[in-house]
């Protein structure tokens, strides 16, 4: 794991971007695993300005978003599908087709769970998966008590992500309790990994996370088992990280990260 201070949210946000645009420029047939909330609108509004002014090229790109509501169907403006093409698949050159979402209203949930594993399977896994944290220290919609082995398959929601997340419901009460999530393993077997996490309502669960211990209770912390991880923060999110002075030492003496050091 790399842990990454960043001043502010902004520039958070800018670098997670950054990383991004330089995988894409690599590999343009780069497949991404996406997250949604509120913390990810920043990175797509900058990844919508690198192709609008710099030609940022996502047209051979295939993207894989990490979960969905149950019961919300795609075109239902609460829907992470509805999020998604709105806030970046429409205003990029993606083709719809290379992008996915679980079908929050299969017919049958367990062959839709199947299928979409089988699907990132076929395309030989995720090339670069992005993913913001929950304050149960959910990854996608990975609840605490998930499996580190664990696949797409529908989880029920807690409390305390329903506080967190109903909010952006027009009518909150509508807040589905259960959702179809990516699995850890999944995410684990991703080849780079960028984890962000901004404000200071995230620090506790940053800190935790980050500097363990290791617990299904906290799916988080299964990302230190990732082999290329970047936690990227602003420093309300870092407030609570006990070896602060150590990642920063790192960083001081870290040449890879010398392109990146101005945003
Ligand atoms: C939802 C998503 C998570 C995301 C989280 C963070 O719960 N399922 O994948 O990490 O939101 O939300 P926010 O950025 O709004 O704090």
């Amino acid at each position: 794991m790399e842990v990454i201070i960043r001043p502010n949210a902004d520039s958070a946000a800018a670098l997670t971007a950054a990383l991004i645009a330089k995988d894409l420029k690599a590999n343009p047939k780069l497949v991404m695993g996406l997250a949604t909330g509120r913390t990810m609108e920043q990175v797509y509004s900058i990844l919508i300005d690198l192709h609008k002014n710099e030609g940022l090229d996502f047209s051979q790109s295939t993207t894989f978003n990490l979960d969905e509501y149950i019961g919300i169907a795609p075109e239902d403006k609460n829907s992470y599908r509805y999020y998604m093409n709105e806030r970046l698949f429409k205003q990029v050159n993606i083709k719809m087709e290379s992008t996915n979402l679980p079908n929050g209203v299969a017919e049958d949930l367990v062959a839709e769970c199947l299928a979409y594993d089988e699907k990132i399977k076929q395309v030989g896994g995720i090339d670069f998966q992005l993913l913001g944290i929950g304050r149960t220290g959910h990854i996608g919609f990975n609840e605490p008590l998930s499996s580190f082995q664990s696949r797409t398959r529908c989880k029920p929601l807690t409390p305390v992500t329903f506080a967190q997340n109903s909010p952006l419901f027009d009518d909150p009460s509508q807040m589905p309790l259960r959702a179809m999530t990516m699995g850890i393993a999944t995410i684990l077997e991703s080849k780079n990994c960028v984890m962000l996490a901004t404000g200071a309502e995230k620090a506790d669960i940053i800190s935790k996370a980050v500097e363990g211990p290791m617990t299904s209770m906290i799916s988080a912390t299964a990302l230190q088992m990732h082999p290329k991880c970047v936690v990227i923060v602003d420093e309300p999110a870092a407030a609570k990280l006990e070896q602060r002075e150590y990642y920063d030492w790192i960083l001081l003496n870290e040449p890879k990260w010398e392109e990146f050091r101005n945003i």
